[in-house]
């Protein structure tokens, strides 16, 4: 009998991403997700769970080894806090680019620099690295207006074809990330479960080689 897995896959916008690459990979729900308030679904496999998370909540899953892998933006793995986790895979899915943005042609002020982000911790680190005083503001969504209120000089935010920037004025600066989807797995499920982890893997692996 194989032990059980637990999948942990991000909703919103990974998940129209996920599901498709999952079903290459012989990994099929066996009710649609998109039309179930559920949270946990059995697959066409017995022993595979999945479970259907807020994404800044996935890792979290993962860390505390309640799901054995997850499904998470790199962005979301860079700003989480965990240790019990290994990166595998990129799934090359939800591809975007995290950046620094701020008012069109406005220059930067000579003074400590105010920086809006969800992305605190990421976007602390990446001042510091390069030697930029900045004090970062934490925000939850709706980033760009920031600067055109006057709450920051600049955003970190992601960016992908860059219409919500220049809708609202902004342009990009710096690249800090290229930011993609990654496989995740708990480290002692890993070593403990790696009877069961290794083939859905390999399966994982070779429908995102044929996504190519
Ligand atoms: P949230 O409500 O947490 O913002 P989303 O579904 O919008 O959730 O996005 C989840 C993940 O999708 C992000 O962590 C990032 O990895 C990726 N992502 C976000 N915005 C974009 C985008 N515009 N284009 C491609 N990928 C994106
Ligand atoms: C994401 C991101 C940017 C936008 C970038 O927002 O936070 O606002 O997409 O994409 P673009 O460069 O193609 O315009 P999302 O649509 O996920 O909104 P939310 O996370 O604030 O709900
Ligand atoms: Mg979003």
């Amino acid at each position: 009998m194989s032990r059980t897995l637990t999948i942990a896959l991000s909703k919103g916008r990974i998940l129209g991403e996920t599901l498709p690459l999952l079903e290459k990979a012989n990994i099929v729900p066996v009710e649609d997700i998109s039309k179930s308030r559920k949270l946990i679904f059995d697959t066409n496999h017995e022993h595979i769970k999945l479970v259907i998370l807020r994404a800044t909540d996935v890792p979290t899953y993962v860390d505390h080894g309640v799901a054995d892998f997850g499904v998470a933006g790199k962005d979301v793995l860079m700003e989480a806090s965990t240790k019990n986790l290994y990166e595998l895979l990129d799934l090359k899915i939800a591809k975007c680019r995290l950046m620094t943005a701020g008012v069109v042609d406005q220059p930067l002020p000579k003074r400590r620099l105010k920086v809006a982000s969800k992305f605190v911790k990421t976007a602390k680190a990446y001042f510091a690295e390069q030697g930029i005083q900045a004090d970062v503001i934490k925000l939850y969504g709706a980033m760009e207006l920031a600067p055109i209120m006057g709450l920051a000089d600049l955003i970190v935010d992601i960016v992908d074809t860059g219409n919500t920037l220049k809708a609202n004025g902004l342009e990009a600066r710096e690249l800090i990330a290229p930011i993609s989807t990654r496989l995740v797995v708990n480290k002692a499920a890993y070593k403990t479960k790696y009877a069961e982890i290794e083939p859905i893997l390999a399966m994982i692996r070779r429908a995102v080689d044929d996504n190519e």
